[in-house]
């Protein structure tokens, strides 16, 4: 019985912690890969779900993005924009500039 439950905790910490670094690589891979066309706020004030952010990833390789760690990219991206997440506040300059 103790045997299980400390193999079962071994796991979930291991996948825990496997689960961080995938999505700090993700992170990495977002400012090489995206940065080059447009701001990551076009990026982040977005909230879609696994399946809208993997069409997302599909339109820009579209327009010429190219993805050496996909599965890292989309995990972050789940994990940090999914649409689960509360959106994005207005950015409001109060005079109407950018
Ligand atoms: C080859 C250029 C290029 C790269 C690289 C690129 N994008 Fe884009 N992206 C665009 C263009 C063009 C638009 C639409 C025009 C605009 O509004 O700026 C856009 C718009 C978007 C949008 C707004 C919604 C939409 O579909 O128009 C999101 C979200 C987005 N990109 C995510 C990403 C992510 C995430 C990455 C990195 C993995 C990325 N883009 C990399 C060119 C690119």
């Amino acid at each position: 019985m103790t045997r299980t439950v400390l193999l079962w905790l071994a796991f979930a910490l291991a996948a825990g912690a496997a689960d961080q670094a995938t999505i700090a690589q993700g992170q990495k891979q977002e400012q090489r890969t995206c940065l080059p066309c447009h701001s990551l706020r076009i990026v982040h004030t977005n909230r879609l779900s696994r399946a809208g952010w993997n069409k997302e990833l599909d339109k820009m390789a579209g327009w010429g993005a190219k993805y050496t760690d996909r599965d890292a990219l989309l995990e972050y991206l789940v994990a940090t924009y999914g649409d689960a997440k509360p959106v994005a506040p207005p950015e409001m300059t109060a005079d109407g500039r950018k």
